[in-house]
C-alpha cells in the first residue's frame, strides 16, 4: 500500500533526505521531524501557534511585533475567531481504507497541491530585509498559492520571477486612482498571477490601539510601499507632490525620515535630497483607498482584467449576493484577522451563511483564524474551497526566514492530512462530504 501526498518528493529534496522510504503509516514530513528530532535538530519554529507568538514576541521589535500580532480595538474579533473554530468538532471514523490520500485540487483551472494557500499579508518589510521574496521562494518550494499583497515590500514582479510556474494572485486595494489600478492589475497580469483578489474591508485603516500606542505606521517609513514605488503611474505622481508642513521637527521625526529614505531604495543621498520618499509617503496616504467604492464600480475591473477577480472581507449572504450579480468569480470570506472591525462578526460563522448563499455558484475562500491543519479541515468540511493562512507564516518568517515559512506551511498541510485520514476521507470530496459536529 503506498500514501500519495502530492508534492512530498520535492518536500524531501529541500529537506535533503532522500534516503528516507515511504512508509505508510507516517506521513514523510512527520518521520523527516522525527528523524532530525533524534539527531538532535529542533524546528526552527514552534509548531504552536501560541509558542510561536510568544518567541517572536520576545524576539521582534515592539513595533514589528504590534503590526503583526495586534488587531482592532480591543481585539475581542480577533479572539473569537478562533473561538468559532472550537464550536465544532470533527467526527473521528474508524476502519475507512484511507491509505491512498490526496489533497490535490483545481483552482480557477490551475492545479494546486492542496487547499491551502498564504493571505495577502502586507508590510512584512518590518520583519526581515527582501521580505516577500523569501515568502515567494518558501511558497513556491512547498508548492502552496501565495497571494501577493498590494502593501508588499518587495514588488510583484521580483516575487514571480522566484516562483517558476507556482500559482500565484494578486491582492488590491482599490486606489483613489483608476489609472493606477489598471496599472497594477496589468502589472499582476504580465507577472504571470492567476487572479486578482479585491480586498474590500480596508476603505480606512482600521482602529489598531497596539500600533497607536506606539505612533507605528509602517507605511510611514516607506515599508510595504514597493508595488507602488515601483509604478509609473504612482512614480509620476510624485513629480506633483508638493509637500504639506510637518510640524515640529524631532529626533523622532528624523529617524522616521531616515528610515523611510533608505527603504525608498536607490541612493540614500538623492532621496535625503530631494524627499522624494516623503513625497511617496504622502500621496500614498491620499490616494491609497476610496471611501466612496460602489459595487458598480466593479465593472470597472471588469473591464480592465481578463483575470478572475474574487473579493476579499464577504462577510454576509448579502454581500455573497451582491457579488454574484456583479459576475464576481470567487468570495474570500475574511474579516481580515480582527483587524478591521472590533466586535465583526467571526470568519467562520459568515463562511457557513455565505456557503448557503453561493450553493456553488463560484469558489467560496476562507481566512481569519487557522492556525493549524486541524483548523484547515474544519473550514473546508464547512464548505470553503481553499484556505489561507496568515499569521502564522507572517510570525515564522521574522523568525526564521524563508525555512520558518516552509516550516509553518508543511506543519500545517502534514496535519491536515493526518486529520482528513482520522476522518476517514481520503480527498477534497470526502472532506467536504465530512459532517462536523456542534460542540455541545
Ligand atoms: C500583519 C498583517 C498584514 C496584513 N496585510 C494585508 C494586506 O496587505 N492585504 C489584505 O488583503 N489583507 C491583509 N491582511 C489580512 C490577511 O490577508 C488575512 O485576512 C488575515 O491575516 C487572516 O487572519 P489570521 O492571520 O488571524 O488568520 C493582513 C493581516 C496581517 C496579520
Amino acid at each position: 500500500m503506498k500514501t500519495q501526498m502530492p508534492g512530498t518528493g520535492e518536500r524531501f529534496r529541500t529537506l535533503k533526505s532522500p534516503t528516507m522510504q515511504h512508509v505508510d503509516s507516517v506521513p514523510p514530513y512527520q518521520r523527516e521531524l522525527y528523524q532530525r528530532g533524534a539527531r538532535g535538530h529542533k524546528p526552527r519554529v514552534p509548531l504552536h501557534f501560541d509558542q510561536l507568538q510568544e518567541r517572536a514576541r520576545q524576539q521582534f521589535s515592539a513595533r514589528a511585533f504590534a503590526y503583526v500580532a495586534g488587531g482592532a480595538g480591543q481585539e475581542t474579533t480577533q479572539f473569537a475567531n478562533r473561538l468559532a473554530f472550537e464550536d465544532w468538532c470533527i467526527q473521528p471514523k474508524m476502519l475507512r481504507d484511507v491509505s491512498v490520500r490526496s489533497l490535490k485540487t483545481t483552482i480557477f483551472g490551475k492545479e494546486w497541491r492542496s487547499p491551502l494557500m498564504l493571505s495577502p499579508v502586507g508590510a512584512l518589510g518590518l520583519l526581515r530585509e527582501q521580505a516577500d521574496a523569501l515568502v515567494a521562494r518558501a511558497a513556491a518550494r512547498c508548492r502552496t498559492p501565495m497571494v501577493f499583497s498590494n502593501q508588499a515590500s518587495v514588488q510583484m514582479e521580483t516575487c514571480a520571477a522566484l516562483m517558476g510556474d507556482s500559482p500565484r494572485w494578486f491582492q488590491l486595494y482599490w486606489s483613489k486612482s483608476n489609472e493606477l489600478v489598471a496599472s497594477l492589475v496589468s502589472r499582476a497580469e504580465a507577472c504571470g498571477c492567476e487572479a486578482i483578489v479585491v480586498t474590500l474591508d480596508t476603505p480606512l485603516l482600521g482602529w489598531r490601539p497596539r500600533d497607536l500606542q506606539l505612533g507605528s505606521l509602517p507605511f510611514a517609513r516607506a515599508i510595504g510601499l514597493a508595488q507602488y514605488l515601483s509604478d509609473p503611474v504612482f512614480q509620476s505622481y510624485l513629480d506633483e507632490v508638493q509637500l504639506r508642513p510637518s510640524g515640529p521637527i524631532t529626533l523622532a521625526a528624523l529617524e522616521v525620515f531616515y528610515q523611510a529614505c533608505r527603504n525608498y531604495g536607490g541612493s540614500l543621498w538623492q532621496n535625503l535630497r530631494t524627499r522624494r520618499p516623503l513625497k511617496a509617503v504622502q500621496q500614498f496616504v491620499d490616494i491609497y483607498s476610496r471611501t466612496d467604492l460602489l459595487w458598480s464600480d466593479l465593472k470597472f475591473l471588469r473591464k480592465h482584467t481578463r483575470l478572475p477577480i474574487v473579493l476579499k472581507g464577504i462577510l454576509c449572504a448579502e454581500d455573497a449576493r451582491l457579488a454574484l450579480d456583479a459576475g464576481m468569480d470567487g468570495i474570500w470570506v475574511s474579516n481580515h484577522g480582527g483587524r478591521q472591525v472590533d466586535g465583526a462578526r467571526t470568519s467562520l460563522n459568515a463562511l457557513v451563511e455565505v456557503v448557503a448563499e453561493v450553493r456553488g455558484a463560484v469558489p467560496v475562500f476562507f481566512d481569519s483564524g487557522i492556525r493549524a491543519g486541524a483548523d484547515v479541515f474544519k473550514a473546508l468540511a464547512l464548505g470553503a474551497t481553499a484556505v489561507g493562512l496568515g499569521r502564522p507564516f507572517a510570525l515564522a518568517l521574522g523568525l526564521a526566514g524563508e525555512e520558518g515559512v516552509v516550516e509553518v506551511i508543511e506543519n500545517t498541510l502534514t496535519e491536515l492530512d493526518l486529520t482528513m485520514a482520522f476522518a476517514g476521507c481520503c480527498d477534497l470530496e470526502g472532506i467536504r462530504g465530512h459532517r462536523l459536529l456542534r460542540n455541545e
